[in-house]
């Protein structure tokens, strides 16, 4: 389903590579993080291309709903618990520091990507103890927060705001900057070995590589499978709701998203781990939820996106791992892939030009490995992984195919084999194996987007087989 952003831009088109190139440095990823660091690296006068697998901005960055803020949720309270004082710090400034860097670039060149102010909020319609520890967290780190009652939300919660924050278009915003830049779409990257990187037409020789593609898809060196997993969560355009002046997070078990760009206010919500949707209904969850608010409000478009959540709660930007200092890393944003990005660009432009990378940055260095609070995330990450395995191995499938009503999908199992099967609208049927080309869990079907995911390390396929969404690199 295609986001609000695509339906409103019309998004340059650029070539497929065909041939061998060289290059100083080949960006792999053509979403905000890759354009902005390749930005970033052109404007020093390093020769820079990129690598997308399919169209600019067709990634998460064209399923964000683009809050351009340092309130990450609940998240300084926890740092500071976890890392401490200094490396929360480091985070804190960080983003405060990529809010002010992309304003200060749109309003340099002259972007127009409807980039507006304000005060991004974290709400409960519960008891407020946990904002009052974040918001304590986020006064002993010197962040401009306040707590409130009073909001422009149709119903009654108790907030703490950050001010100074922002939301703008993020695809005007990735046209605007494609502007001056060697992209090569459609050009899907199958091997990286060393310096040289083959796509299916094409080969790039480089002397730096960054993967900026949402999730490293190499496996070793690095491990970035096991060091973090993937989340899918939900949105509507609404054309007759409220106009909100300001951002809002709810941090309550099913809290909602809201905010508000031109006509339509944004509803996000329906978070849940990537290949546990089973029963779907998610987009349901969000039309109840907005007719509730503002009835006789219409959906203009609904889309998902999905997110990579690291163990430790901090993303992985900088060396791609020890062993390979020409390879570097943008991963793991959670949902904030905006800030995320604009700081990403700014450390792998230093490391690409053999500077020292910013300050605050040490804490992002994938390198690092925080044994409290990574244990409990990779334990839970662990078991995910087993259970995807064993599921395949040891779980008989759920349902005779015949027995799959139209417009369903589910895991059966003929002749001793398990397939996935979906039953069009149309009575025409699709199966597929339900066995991850990655590292071999087994899929779920996903009745939302009539999707497989796969409940390990979140990559999806259409109910062709076709790929959605990586580690996986192949279709099914
Ligand atoms: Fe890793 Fe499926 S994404 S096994």
């Amino acid at each position: 389903m295609t986001s609000i952003w695509a339906e409103t831009v019309d998004l340059p088109s650029f070539p497929t590579l065909k041939g061998n190139v060289e290059t100083e440095v080949a960006v792999i990823g053509g979403g905000l993080a890759g354009i902005l660091t390749a930005d970033a690296l052109r404007r020093e006068g390093v020769k820079v291309l990129v690598l997308e697998a399919d169209r600019l901005g067709s990634g998460q960055t064209g399923g964000t709903t683009a809050k351009l803020t340092a309130q990450h949720g609940l998240k300084y309270h926890q740092l500071i618990q976890d890392l401490g004082m200094a490396a929360a710090a480091q985070y804190a400034w960080a983003n405060l520091g990529a809010v002010r860097r992309l304003r200060k670039l749109v309003e340099e060149r002259h972007i127009c990507c409807d980039l507006e102010d304000c005060t991004s909020f974290l709400y409960t319609t519960g008891a407020p103890g946990l904002l009052q520890e974040e918001f304590d967290a986020c006064q002993a780190l010197q962040m401009d927060v306040f707590l409130t009652g009073d909001t422009e939300l149709p119903f009654a919660v108790q907030a703490l705001g950050l001010r100074d924050q922002a939301r703008f278009h993020p695809l005007k915003l990735l046209a605007a900057l494609a502007e001056d830049l060697t992209i090569y779409e459609h050009s899907r990257v199958l091997t990286v070995e060393g310096r040289d990187i083959a796509t299916d037409q094409g080969r790039v020789t480089a002397e730096r590589i960054v993967f900026a593609c949402h999730y490293p898809f190499i496996n070793a060196p690095g491990y970035y499978f096991a060091r973090q997993h993937q989340e899918r969560s939900y949105v509507l355009a609404l054309r007759g709701a409220a106009a909100l002046r300001d951002c809002y997070l709810g941090i309550d078990e099913n809290g909602l998203s809201f905010r508000s760009w031109n006509v339509y206010l944004l509803l996000g919500g329906g978070g849940h781990r990537t290949g546990e949707n089973r029963q779907g209904g998610k987009y349901d969850l969000l039309r109840q939820a907005a007719r509730r608010f503002w009835p006789g409000c219409q959906t203009a478009a609904a889309w998902s996106a999905q997110d990579c959540i690291p163990m430790d709660g901090v993303p992985y930007i900088g060396l791609y791992s020890g062993s390979r200092p020409d390879w570097l890393v943008a991963t793991g944003f959670q949902k904030w892939g905006m800030t995320s990005s604009v700081l990403a660009s700014e450390i792998l432009c230093d490391l690409a030009l053999g500077r020292t990378p910013m300050a605050d940055s040490a804490v992002f260095s994938p390198q690092r490995f925080h044994a409290t609070a990574s244990a409990k995330q990779l334990a839970k990450d662990t078991a995910h992984a087993v259970r995807g395995l064993g599921r395949r191995v040891l779980e008989p499938g759920r349902i005779p195919a015949e027995a799959l009503p139209e417009g369903h999908g589910g895991v059966v199992e003929v002749d001793g084999e398990k397939l996935g099967v979906y039953r069009a609208e149309d009575g025409q049927v699709y199966a597929v194996p339900v066995k991850c080309p990655h590292l071999g869990c087994q899929l779920e079907w996903n009745p939302d987007e009539k999707s497989w995911d796969c409940p390990c390390h979140g990559s999806r396929f259409d109910y062709q087989g076709r790929l959605l969404e990586g580690p996986a690199q192949t279709d099914l």
